[in-house]
């Protein structure tokens, strides 16, 4: 019978073990290098915010009014764990007022208060870009073809790209209005579900997925009847950028996005393999006023924040991206007491290779396994009898380096002249 543990991870927090906790740092990596090619810089900012900075975004969205942890610390100040990272960077952005454009990524856990469930999580973790202060359309494109590079590099191939355009705010008022006005007038026919996100935030209403919705969703206007002049040309040059680029795109007029800052474009990544309740693999858009609602300067603002969580789940369903190798170079196996495995793995590490051993002075044969278990490509074996004469057997562990006989291919090679005959055998 097993025993239930005392304490385990909350809902919607789990531990992330090895190795698969390489396979989280190895995503970071190639992140940044995808982010660092382009000119951004990494930003590290505190989990904590004070509650106002997220209160911002607006409090129309699930994200702000019913997902966050917040609370009050001892010093009463109202405290809240980050859910997103965009306010904290524009929050950053007004306090230590940079060059701009500011071309900043980062990295990191969020904290929503959701209902868990197979790639929804109350601590999931993002990585992200932001660029603030400069309002041009190319640098929609350059974002979202950085994001497209990125899964790209990670080996995805069934990644669509969704685009849509809110207008500029006056554009986006009178849309949302035109909708209300739909909405109320066809009451009869809505979920009641949808009836109440109808009061607070009328453009949710066409993410709702309830078939009961599916007719009237349908046949709502549209925002491209709703574009300025202005509005339109700079949704026209994203488009034509993503064209020449070769990224392809497909316009969803009902892509309103779950936050609620958004300006001008937006977009998301949408897995091919994943329940669409959880196939937004990342998302992001402009979001020209969150600056100023912060108590900065008018600053124009565009970023997205990629789910590393959901993307590894998609990563698994293709196939790609493995965790990478956690596997040491060589493990030492001491049967004279420890000593001589406590001195050598030091050596080696020193000089490199990544060293392992086995502890408390166990029998050859338990040392042996534990060398085959640790992936090791070669065992050092110290005995008295090399211990007298100055050297140490080394022992290819891996079939494919010595055929089927792992005892062939060894050989007695001086402690003087190890670290040379491994460098040797390890090319
Ligand atoms: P978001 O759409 O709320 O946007 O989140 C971005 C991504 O984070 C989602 O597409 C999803 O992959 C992941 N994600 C969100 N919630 C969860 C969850 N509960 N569990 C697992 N993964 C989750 C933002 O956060 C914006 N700050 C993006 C942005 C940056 N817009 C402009 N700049």
């Amino acid at each position: 019978m097993t025993t239930v543990p005392e304490f385990q991870t909350s809902p919607g927090m789990r531990d992330i073990l090895p190795p698969e906790s390489a396979r989280w740092r190895r995503f970071v990596e190639v992140f940044a290098q995808v982010a660092e090619s382009a000119g951004y810089g990494q930003v590290l900012s505190p989990l904590l915010e004070d509650l106002g900075v997220f209160q911002r975004i607006g409090d129309a969205t699930d994200v702000v009014s019913k997902e966050m942890y917040d609370f009050v610390d001892k010093g009463g100040r109202h405290i809240a764990l980050r859910p997103e990272l965009t306010a904290s960077i524009c929050r950053a952005f007004v306090q230590h007022n940079p060059q701009m454009p500011w071309k900043i990524w980062y990295s990191g856990s969020m904290f929503r208060y959701e209902k868990p469930q197979r790639g929804r999580y109350r601590q999931f973790d993002q990585v992200g870009i932001e660029v603030l202060g400069a309002d041009d359309p190319n640098l929609d494109v350059e974002i979202i073809a950085l994001g497209w590079e990125f899964y790209a590099a990670l080996g995805l191939q069934q990644v669509k790209l969704i685009l849509n355009s809110l207008g500029e705010p006056d554009d986006r008022a009178r849309y949302v209005q035109a909708l209300k006005a739909y909405f109320e007038a066809n009451l009869e026919e809505l979920s009641p579900e949808s009836r109440v996100t109808l009061e607070k935030n009328p453009l949710r209403v066409l993410d709702s997925k309830r078939p009961q919705d599916a007719a009237l969703v349908a046949a709502a206007p549209r925002i491209a009847e709703f574009y300025s002049e202005q509005a339109a040309a700079h949704f026209a040059a994203v488009q034509a950028g993503l064209t020449a680029l070769d990224i392809p795109f497909t316009v969803e007029p009902k892509l309103v996005r779950g936050l609620d800052y958004y300006r001008h474009t937006t977009f998301e990544y949408q897995g091919g393999t994943l329940d669409s309740a959880q196939n937004a693999l990342g998302g992001g858009g402009r979001y020209d006023g969150l600056v100023e609602a912060l108590g900065g300067k008018p600053t124009a603002g565009v970023g997205f924040a990629l789910g590393l969580d959901r993307t590894l789940l998609a990563c698994d369903d293709e196939g790609v991206f493995a965790p990478p190798s956690t596997a040491v170079d060589v493990f030492v196996v001491d049967t004279t007491g420890g000593a001589e495995a406590l001195a050598l793995t030091a050596q080696l590490r020193r000089a490199g290779l990544r060293a392992d051993r086995a502890y408390e002075n166990r029998s050859m044969k338990s040392q042996m396994k534990a060398a085959d278990r640790s992936g090791a490509a070669i065992a050092l074996i110290v005995g008295s009898n090399e211990l007298e004469a100055g050297t140490v057997v080394v022992r290819p562990l891996r079939a494919e380096q010595v055929g089927d006989d792992t005892q062939s291919g060894q050989s007695v090679v001086a402690r003087t002249d190890l670290l040379s005959h491994l460098t040797k055998v390890m090319s």
